[in-house]
């Protein structure tokens, strides 16, 4: 994919604007996203409920406007759980879904957040590296709990993860 020269910073890279909390005007980009990044899309109504009642949205958009990521989480008391975390599949490879986690995980840190939890299908081998990584550890399954990954296979099982974010 060719990109827009004023996404280019000196070393060719992508030029990134600051990650930021979603605001309402984000959410048909960040659902066109969601849509092309899961299996099982929100509808347009239940990110703006999410939004409205309070969950953690991020957007991370190129110097262009670009959406190029974003996260969702919901925080309760000392916990959070990750709801979705997407990268705009042109902008896969990078490092860019590692250094949004890494930087929201820790802010969440700072704040006051001790363990991070999600679900991820079993076959979601891109995901599973990338919390692997960051150093989530498998906490249990979920037997059958997405709908199935392709027209006639079983329901797919979800992976539990967990990070304890008071060490490291
Ligand atoms: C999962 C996802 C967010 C990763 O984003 P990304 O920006 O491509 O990931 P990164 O470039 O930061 O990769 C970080 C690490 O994750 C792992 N990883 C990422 N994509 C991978 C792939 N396709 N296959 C194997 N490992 C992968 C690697 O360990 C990688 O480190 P490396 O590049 O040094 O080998 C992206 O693939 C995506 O949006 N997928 C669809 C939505 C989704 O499944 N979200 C997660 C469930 S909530």
């Amino acid at each position: 994919m060719r990109l827009e020269r004023a996404d280019r910073d000196a070393r060719g890279g992508l030029r990134l604007s600051p990650v930021r909390p979603a605001t309402e005007a984000d959410l048909d980009e960040v659902w066109a996203l969601n849509r092309q990044a899961f299996a099982e899309a929100w509808t347009r109504e239940a990110l703006f409920r999410a939004l409205a009642e309070g969950f953690d949205i991020r957007v991370w958009r190129a110097a262009s406007g670009e959406l190029v990521a974003y996260w969702m989480s919901r925080d309760v008391a000392d916990e959070t759980h990750i709801m979705q975390l997407a990268v705009a599949p042109a902008r896969r490879r990078r490092g860019l879904g590692r250094q949004l986690a890494q930087r929201v995980l820790a802010e969440k840190r700072r704040a006051g957040i001790r363990t991070a939890w999600l679900e991820v299908r079993a076959g979601n081998r891109a995901a599973r590296a990338l919390y692997g990584a960051l150093g989530f550890e498998e906490a249990g399954v979920r037997r059958g709990y997405y709908t199935p990954a392709a027209e006639g296979a079983p329901r797919e099982d979800a992976i539990v993860m967990r990070l304890d974010m008071r060490s490291g």
